[in-house]
């Protein structure tokens, strides 16, 4: 069997550090990896109007920023389609029929949409659609018989849903579609990186992320304004480094060749983390480093995102060329889906030669 990778983001912001460790790093080493048959990055517009029906303007001017960004972290459309969802209507007729196999109870049970609807205060009145994106968000795996979809913690509820809607059908109309595997980041603190302030998230309206986008300037400033742990007051103090964002951040990003070029003094990350547990090592330093590991990371990245700028009638023919692509895979998974649920009435030869028959006795 073929192995293929669907996933894709909600285009409401520009991407940051923690969509970067969450998935984006991991998606062009799999990319790169030469192991997967069809890979499919998705800009799931039609999503994001899921809750932001009242601004369209918000996703319209996010595609390219997503766009930008993907390209700026090496995805490469030579080797990923890189495709935006609305464009594929297919995906809209798979949903239709996936809601059959689907309850309410099932949706209202999504601890992801749960936790949207209060965040959202969506409580007393869920718009239909926003409810059930998890079936939409199931079509859009199984258009392309996605085999691995690489995604933060917060989505494996989606593809738990996207699972069972698989079992059902292939159950109910015979095997059609392929069940996905979830591939969640292999790093603890990739798998949820905070906000610089040390809230559990990283939120445009929090105002705690780090773009990938952001000047060298700007990470440094937000870099240096990090919370830390908050009982380390002297460089004397012993300090944390659990839930120290600081720590989590270089948990992240550290490598071990970081630390010859910007630290010689320590070995690794551990050498560093056992220093400041200890006591005797400032906040400052801490942060210049992760300053410096941050800008190299961060630093070939703007300079491509500069490149691409330049031509941005390109970057949105390639979102059109490869929607053209990701059509075509969607449309022969809708074929076949529609064969599967006996809806195919005019190409189903022994259906209509039955039907004559049964008429001319
Ligand atoms: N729900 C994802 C997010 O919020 C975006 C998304 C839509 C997605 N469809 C998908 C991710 C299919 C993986 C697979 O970022």
């Amino acid at each position: 069997m073929s192995k293929i990778i669907l996933t894709g983001d909600r285009p409401t912001g520009k991407l940051h550090v923690g969509h970067y460790v969450g998935s984006l790093r991991r998606r062009v080493e799999l990319q790169n990896s030469g192991e997967f048959d069809k890979i499919f990055i998705m800009i799931a517009d039609a999503q994001a109007l899921t809750d932001n029906a009242d601004n369209p303007e918000k996703v319209r001017q996010n595609i390219i920023e997503v766009a930008l960004d993907y390209l700026s972290c090496g995805l490469d459309p030579e080797k990923s389609t890189i495709f935006v969802q609305s464009q594929i209507s297919e995906l809209c007729e798979l949903s239709f029929y996936y809601m059959n196999l689907v309850t309410v109870s099932r949706l209202q049970r999504n601890p992801t949409v749960k936790a949207e609807i209060q965040m959202r205060n969506f409580e007393a009145s869920i718009p239909v659609g926003f409810f059930t994106y998890p079936i939409s968000q199931a079509s859009d795996i199984t258009a392309f018989k996605a085999t691995t979809v690489p995604v933060g913690e917060d989505q494996l509820p989606m593809i738990e849903q996207t699972k069972e809607i698989v079992r059902k059908f292939n159950a109910v109309y015979g095997d059609t579609l392929v069940e996905p595997e979830v591939l969640l980041p292999n790093n603890k603190a990739c798998l949820r990186l905070p906000g610089t302030d040390g809230k559990a998230k990283m939120s445009k309206s929090l105002g705690n992320c780090i773009y990938l986008s952001d000047t060298e300037a700007d990470v440094k400033t937000k870099v240096m304004g990090m919370f830390t742990d908050p009982n380390h007051l002297r460089v004397e103090d012993p300090g944390e480094v659990e839930n120290n964002p600081v720590f989590i951040y270089l948990d992240a990003f550290a490598k071990d060749e970081h630390f010859k070029e910007f630290l010689p003094d320590y070995e690794n990350l551990d050498a560093l983390k056992a220093h400041y547990k200890r006591g005797g090592l400032g906040d400052v330093k801490v942060k210049k480093f992760l300053n410096n590991v941050l800008q190299s990371t961060l630093e070939p990245i703007r300079k491509r995102r500069k490149e691409f700028e330049k031509d941005i009638p390109a970057v949105y023919d390639m979102l059109k060329k490869g929607s053209d692509v990701a059509r075509i895979t969607a449309a022969q998974t809708l074929s076949e889906v529609k064969s599967a649920m006996k809806i195919n009435y005019f190409d189903d030869e022994t259906l209509i030669k039955m039907q004559s028959e049964k008429y001319s006795k």
